[in-house]
């Protein structure tokens, strides 16, 4: 299976999906993609020996749909059969996600349902939770709505801010991200819990 992984910043999680497409794994990285020439990203995975490249999302301001065609294009050059979106920031349509889905996954960092959207950790902290994590889910239309196929849970410990959690959780994204891509690769959607 080819996989291309979207980017938006430094790729953490980019990083640990390539890593772990090694031996038998049946999936490859073919193209690693950025919304903007700066993510940090993209310098990793060259140095990973990934190929990567970037759709500018500014010169579309306001016209999402052609910066979606753009990418979809860049994407179709490469052949992939999954996106995986890791750390991607920008909302992508229907009209995008209908040419994908079901070959789309996505991590987001909180226990989806709930905390969908932007800053999960604080919220979570405002909340007063006691556990947190991230969700690996299918990409449907709907921002963070798609079936769940993994979650990670870490504590929330006394005096956590939201960076301490953020990176709590951060290290579960690297351990699930890869042990649900390789169960999703191989055909399998059955659903992964793992203990921090
Ligand atoms: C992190 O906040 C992570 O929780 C979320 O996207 C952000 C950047 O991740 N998935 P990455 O280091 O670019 O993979």
């Amino acid at each position: 299976r080819r996989v291309a992984i979207l980017v938006s910043g430094g790729g953490s999680n980019m990083v640990a999906l390539v890593k772990s497409m090694t031996g038998d794994h049946p999936a490859r990285p073919v193209l690693v993609l950025a919304n903007s020439a700066d993510a940090g990203g993209l310098v990793r995975a060259r140095e990973l020996g990934v190929e990567a490249d970037h759709v500018d999302h500014r010169p579309f301001k306001g016209d999402r749909p052609a910066f979606e065609d753009a990418l979809h294009a860049r994407l179709l050059q490469a052949e992939p059969d999954i996106l995986c979106l890791a750390g991607f920031m920008r909302v992508l349509t229907e009209g995008f996600v209908s040419r994908w889905q079901g070959r789309m996954l996505n991590i987001h960092p909180s226990l989806l349902p709930k905390y969908r959207g932007l800053h999960t950790h604080a919220r979570a902290l405002e909340a007063g939770e006691t556990e947190h994590g991230c969700t690996v889910h299918e990409v449907t239309p709907e921002l963070d709505e798609g079936p769940i196929l993994g979650q990670a849970r870490v504590p929330v410990l006394p005096g956590d801010t939201p960076d301490l959690l953020a990176a709590r959780v951060l290290e579960q994204e690297h351990r699930l991200y890869p042990a649900v891509l390789r169960r999703f690769a191989a055909g399998d959607r059955s659903r992964i819990d793992l203990a921090a």
